[in-house]
């Protein structure tokens, strides 16, 4: 097969151990003659997979007792009204930090449903583009819930320390396209959730982390699908759960402990990262205006002079097997989105391509 590197930023790339297994059982699961996929989520290979996932995702995460796993559908975006939906009420103040793409789409949806105060943090120079830092957020008196995105994949901006329970708020994370990237104090946190589509496995489901207080007041209104409280009761499975992604994410999350657990994998993301912002501020016809600490560790987006230098980056990295490092259909430009299953050998290929293709162009 040819040798590829996959910078998609969702659905993106998996570890290669675990496609691997999964092509060997795809028509003969645990050597029973069938595919997981023709199964029925009742019978009891796969709760055992589910209860697993759940299992690993509190070993990994240090989830705490006092919190819930529920596995959701509808994808992160689908938690953009289930949050509003399950916990806040019509007449509520909620504030939504903004700090790009997917932040600035989350506190939307949720005016359909709640009083949202968008609190912008970017702060944007001719040199460069920075984010208030969590102390300078100006919340409002009155609310009870805060809503943040920590890594905004679109923008390539990241809000790197957890909150602190100095603010006395609820805090809610959209943790789509960095969990599992990083250790996370849980209990910072009143919900984080977060797509599989990134780190956890092929898209489908969304993961949610619910602190169980929470679960006894929600809005009776919500449908039942969207229920926290109701999917909680049912063990994630009130209606049919996304076998297939759960299956993978199984194998995705037992990789990540082999791996050595969070902080291992962190150290490795921060070094691949590292390279890339380095091949970027090493070379002036890469442009990334994002304030060193302000830097996602997952999506790294830069952009050249003209669409034109764009488009033959593009074009040159397809041909030297570096694919999908378009950026946003919306922002343009270049994003490289370096997951846990993308390997250092990707990263450093691409910055030596970058390199090659600086001296060649410029
Ligand atoms: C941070 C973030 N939030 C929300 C979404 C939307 O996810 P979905 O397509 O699963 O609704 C994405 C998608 O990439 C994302 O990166």
């Amino acid at each position: 097969m040819k040798k590829v590197y996959n910078f998609s930023p969702g659905p993106s790339v998996l570890p290669k151990e675990v496609m691997l297994k999964a092509k060997k059982e795809f028509n003969n699961f645990n050597n029973s003659g069938f595919s997981i996929l023709e199964i029925s989520h009742r019978d009891k290979s796969f709760i055992k997979i589910i209860r697993n996932s759940e299992k690993i995702i509190r070993e990994l995460l240090l989830v705490p007792d006092n919190y819930s796993i529920i596995f959701c559908h509808g994808g992160a975006r689908g938690q953009f009204s289930a949050i509003p939906m399950n916990l806040f009420h019509s007449k509520e103040k909620v504030d939504y930090i903004i700090s790009g793409y997917w932040s600035k789409l989350a506190a939307q949806e949720a005016k359909k449903y709640c009083l949202v105060n968008e609190i912008d943090i970017r702060e944007f120079t001719d040199k460069e583009m920075k984010l208030k830092s969590m102390e300078m957020w100006k919340l409002t008196k009155d609310s009870k819930y805060v809503h943040y995105c920590p890594n905004e994949t679109i923008d390539g901006v990241a809000i790197h320390p957890t909150p602190s329970c100095f603010y006395k708020k609820i805090f809610i994370a959209d943790y789509s396209s960095s969990i599992l990237s990083h250790p996370i104090n849980i209990k910072s946190f009143g919900v984080i959730y977060a797509g599989f589509q990134k780190n956890i496995g092929p898209s489908g489901t969304t993961l949610v982390i619910i602190k169980n207080d929470l679960l006894e007041n929600v809005n009776y209104f919500t449908p039942s699908i969207l229920n926290y409280s109701l999917q909680n009761k049912n063990q994630s499975m009130y209606n049919t759960p996304t076998t297939f992604s759960i299956y993978l994410a199984e194998m995705v999350l037992k990789w990540i402990k082999k791996k050595g657990g969070l902080k291992r994998i962190n150290i490795v993301n921060q070094n691949k990262s590292k390279i890339l912002y380095e091949t970027i501020d090493k070379n002036n016809c890469y442009i990334n205006k994002i304030s060193q600490k302000n830097r996602s560790i997952m999506n790294i987006v830069f952009h050249m002079q003209s669409s034109f230098m764009e488009n033959l980056f593009l074009k040159e990295a397809r041909k030297n097997g570096l694919f999908f490092l378009e950026g946003h259909r919306k922002k343009g430009g270049i994003r490289a989105s370096i997951y846990n299953a993308m390997p250092i050998s990707g990263v450093k290929k691409l910055s030596r391509f970058m390199k090659k293709f600086a001296i060649q162009n410029y």
